[in-house]
């Protein structure tokens, strides 16, 4: 059984649709993620999981429970905020303890609590400090060791890193990973970076306006996207048009061969990432599992781990190819030829 599910959930804000009839299920202990651009709806499903808004239409479950009409308090949450959001003039104890205190728990107890998640987010010893006195990232442990104190039945952050430079919030994502893990506790996580995203979920809801395109792990999402909002989205692919004749797709008046089914006739959208188009020397007869086109390099930009090629091989946009440093380089203007393998290439649907 789910832990949270949301059955028919929409929310208009006045004449403003926010959210268009959402069913989500979220497995207890998992980790999931609502991921989009920003203004796709993530902040109002998560304030409607939480109560702090109503539905306009739908039903909210916690477990068996209908907690549609509950308000925040009652439904057992914690959340963790961008900001942070801790007491300045309280101590990282009386931060972490505050659940506790206001549901009348004992002393003694509460300090022992406060003293396990210390240790849990490896803070040891941080008791009697005060919250400007940590870093932005100690900090944002303290607000998820706050949230989750007493031990509530659903974790939900909103962006909790997105104060954060890269290298922290890197840091951050293994650290909030290791804590949800230890305790296994339902979460909804908050992000629009695709990358913090596939690194920390069990599974990944990526939205746009207001509907969830596809729901799956990074890896579903990542090699068979729904659509090309998503393939755009998380990641980045080529996207070609082309033309259903004769039961095989033609773009640039070249047949391409594609994974999976041809629709009968019209247009199609073509994805295939660059990571998976090699460049070839021109003219290089590649193995029936291969399909290629020629081209000529338009430019090369140097990216570290990659080299990013782009190549115009005369199709309704130029191949954007990602090469190993490695590989023999190549410069603009060079005639190359694109090689890539038949199953990398899928239709998507717009
Ligand atoms: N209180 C509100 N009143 C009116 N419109 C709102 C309100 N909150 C959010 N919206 C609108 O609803 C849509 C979804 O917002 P939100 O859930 O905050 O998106 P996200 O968190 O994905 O950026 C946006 O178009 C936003 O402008
Ligand atoms: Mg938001």
């Amino acid at each position: 059984m789910s832990d949270v599910s949301l059955r028919a959930v929409s929310k208009n804000y006045g004449s403003h649709t926010a959210l268009r009839t959402l069913d989500l299920d979220i497995a207890q202990g998992e980790f999931l993620t609502l991921l989009g651009p920003s203004g796709c709806g993530k902040t109002t499903t998560l304030r409607l999981i939480a109560g702090f808004i109503d539905p306009t239409a739908g039903r909210i479950y916690f477990g068996r429970d209908d907690v549609t009409d509950l308000p925040p308090q009652k439904r057992e949450i914690g959340m963790v905020f961008q900001d942070y959001a801790l007491f300045p003039h309280l101590t990282i104890a009386d931060n972490i303890g505050f659940a506790l205190v206001e549901r009348g728990r004992k002393p003694a107890e509460i300090e022992k609590r406060v003293t396990e998640l210390l240790n849990l987010i490896r803070l040891p010893g941080a008791e009697n400090r005060f919250p400007a006195e940590l870093s932005g990232g100690q900090q944002q442990r303290i607000a998820v060791a706050r949230a989750v104190a007493h031990s509530p039945r659903v974790l939900l952050m909103d962006e909790p890193l997105g104060a954060l430079d890269l290298k922290l919030r890197e840091a951050m994502q293994a650290e909030i990973s290791a804590i949800q893990r230890t305790l296994r506790i339902t979460t909804v996580y908050v992000t629009h970076d695709q990358s913090e995203a596939m690194s920390m979920s069990d599974r990944i809801a990526v939205m746009n306006d207001g509907r969830i395109e596809q729901l799956g792990t990074a890896v579903d999402i990542y090699n068979r996207p729904a659509s090309s909002f998503v393939a755009g989205f998380v990641g980045q692919i080529n996207l070609i048009a082309g033309e259903v004749a004769a039961g095989a797709v033609v773009a640039g008046g070249q047949r391409i061969r594609v994974s999976g089914s041809v629709p009968p006739s019209g247009a199609v959208t073509l994805g295939i990432r660059p990571e998976q188009l090699r460049v070839v020397e021109p003219g290089l007869i590649v193995s029936d599992e291969f399909d290629a086109l020629d081209g000529i390099v338009r430019s090369t930009m140097f990216a570290g781990s990659v080299i990013k090629v782009e190549v115009d091989a005369g199709l309704s946009a130029p191949l954007l190819v990602e090469m190993h440093p490695d590989a023999p380089a190549v410069a603009a203007g060079e005639r190359v030829r694109i090689s890539w393998r038949v199953t990398s290439a899928t239709i998507l649907a717009s």
